[in-house]
Order: structure tokens, then C-alpha cells, then sequence
């Protein structure tokens, strides 16, 4: 779809945090390929174990099988790779839980995934029955480890560049400092996060964007701060991030995040796109649930 709706181009998207190694879903067809410098970058190819002779697919590939998941095919990859992120996310729990809890992380997990010709119902099974076997090793993170930071990319060298030409530019910085100067050099640049909105200008619009400034490397605006009754958000706070660090504290507010917008769209978009970009249709999604706007059409302010 070219637009992050459909979900059939979904990727396992791997980078080091604190807990270590971590993979999220997106959506491949919005997310600009330097926002990936880094990351471990799985796609459906991936998952097959390739052995001397043959070929073993990944127990999800396997489920879907059997389970009768696919027929023309064309959102098989995204459902695939979708399960496998759960799995990744949530295996051990899941292996213990009985079928209704899986079932609603199933149906969680591939809300982002449309399929216009199986049905839901032997997917959702598929889904299910994995977590009847052990969760394999992970393979693909074994044979992959992080280089070391490109040229550029680091915290003391300027500027913090992955494409820089004369048709294009990427910056990635990491410090405030080097994105004022960013700025300050590049007034003309967009600011991308998530570019959960921003990159359909190039999908939908066929507008290139020339010189884009990636936020998402600079610690102060990724940072959740909970002081007492305040919550501090840096601009390029996912959804997910937000989720996650309100499960325990406001979990009626998580729940209601859990809504919006699809897992694959969760982990890539920010408040701050969304508040900045303001986007008629997502401006008034975050608006309805700060302010209960009601999502009346035009509430886009
Ligand atoms: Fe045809 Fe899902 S199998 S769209």
C-alpha cells in the first residue's frame, strides 16, 4: 500500500538497548533506510534455516501451513514477520498462557496486517498453535552483531552524516548541540522521527525529501521522565516507548494507546511528529486522547 496500512512489508527492525538486543515490527515502505544505521534488519527472507540440502522454515512459516494461513499470499510475509516479533516479545509468557490469552496477543500483534483473501481465522489459529513448541533459537541474532559506528555517526565527530549528496542528505545526530547546528546550517531540512507521515509525501506524493535531519539518536528527545504527578516526553517518544513505561503506572491510559494506530505504526511514530506534523487525520487521533475532542472532523488544532 505504500502507505503503512496494509502491513505485507513488515520488518523486524533489532537495536541494542539497556535490556540488550530488541526487535520491532514496522512498516518497510515508510521508514527511511537511514534510520536503520545500527539496527539489525530481518526481513521474511531471513527466517528459513538453510541447512546442506534443504531449506527449514521458521516454526511460524510452518504454523501458517498448516494452519491453511495463506492463499494468494501477498500479506503472508507481514503476517509471518508479525508473528515472529511476538514471538520474539512475548515467547515464554505465551508458551505458559492458555488460548485465550494468546488469542488476544495474536489479535493484538496482527492488527496492523490486513488480509483480503484467507480470512483471520486460520491465521489467528496459526498463531495459537506456535506457541505449543519451544521458540527456536534465535539464529539470526547469533550471526549478527552491530559494526562499529560508521564514520560520522558518532558522538564526537561532526557532522553526524550517513548520505551526504548533492541530490540528498541524512543526518543523524546525537547530541542537541550537533542538531541545533543542523539547523542552524540546513534551515531547509525536515525533521524526521517515526516518518510514519512524513515519508508518505515520497510514497504518495512522489516528493523526494532532499535533506532530512533523523532525531531519533539524540538521548534527551527519546527520554520518558516521571517526576511525582508529571510526565516529561522528549519529541521523538514512540508510542510504544509510552506504552510500555505507563503499563504499570496508568495502565487504563496504555490500554487506550493500544488503540491507536497499528503495532507496525506504534513503534515508529512519536507525539512529537504527530503534534508538529499535525496531520489532520493523526493530529486528531492524539488530540482525542489528551483532550476528548470527540475526533470531530476538523478538530485538527
Ligand atoms: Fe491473500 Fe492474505 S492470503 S491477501
Amino acid at each position: 500500500c505504500a502507505s503503512g496500512d496494509c502491513g505485507a512489508c513488515t520488518v523486524l527492525v533489532g537495536h541494542q538497548d539497556k535490556q540488550g538486543l530488541v526487535y520491532r515490527v514496522v512498516n518497510a515502505c515508510i521508514c527511511p533506510l537511514g534510520s536503520l544505521q545500527d539496527c539489525h534488519l530481518v526481513t521474511v527472507e531471513g527466517l528459513a534455516a538453510t541447512g546442506e540440502k534443504n531449506l527449514t522454515m521458521h516454526p511460524v512459516q510452518t504454523a501458517m501451513v498448516e494452519c491453511h494461513g495463506s492463499q494468494c499470499g501477498f500479506c503472508t510475509p507481514g503476517f509471518v514477520m508479525s508473528l515472529v516479533g511476538l514471538q520474539l516479545e512475548a515467547g515464554e509468557q505465551l508458551a505458559q498462557a492458555d488460548t485465550d490469552i494468546r488469542r488476544a496477543a495474536v489479535v493484538e500483534a496482527i492488527s496492523g496486517n490486513l488480509c483480503r483473501c484467507t480470512g483471520y481465522r486460520p491465521i489467528i489459529a496459526a498463531g495459537i498453535v506456535v506457541f505449543d513448541k519451544p521458540a527456536p533459537a534465535n539464529k539470526f541474532v547469533a550471526e549478527w552483531a552491530p559494526n562499529a559506528p560508521l564514520a560520522g555517526a558518532g558522538e564526537n565527530v561532526f557532522p553526524p552524516v550517513l548520505l551526504n549528496r548533492a541530490d540528498s542528505s541524512y543526518w543523524q545526530p546525537h547530541t542537541e548541540a550537533q542538531l541545533q547546528q543542523l539547523l542552524r546550517e540546513h534551515p531547509q531540512a525536515r525533521l524526521v522521527a517515526g516518518g510514519t507521515d512524513l515519508m508518505l509525501e515520497v510514497t504518495q506524493l512522489y516528493q523526494p525529501l532532499a535533506q532530512l535531519i533523523d532525531i531519533n539518536r539524540v538521548a534527551s528527545l527519546t527520554a520518558i521522565d516521571i517526576r511525582g504527578d508529571e510526565i516529561i516526553l522528549g519529541a521523538a517518544v514512540t508510542y510504544d516507548a509510552f506504552e510500555q513505561a505507563l503499563a504499570h503506572l496508568a495502565p487504563e491510559f496504555a490500554a487506550l494507546l493500544a488503540r491507536l494506530g497499528s503495532r507496525q505504526i506504534r513503534n515508529r511514530a512519536t507525539f512529537g511528529g504527530n503534534i508538529c506534523n499535525a496531520s489532520p487525520i493523526a493530529h486528531r487521533r492524539c488530540a482525542a486522547l489528551f483532550i476528548g475532542d470527540g475526533c470531530g472532523a476538523g478538530n485538527n488544532r
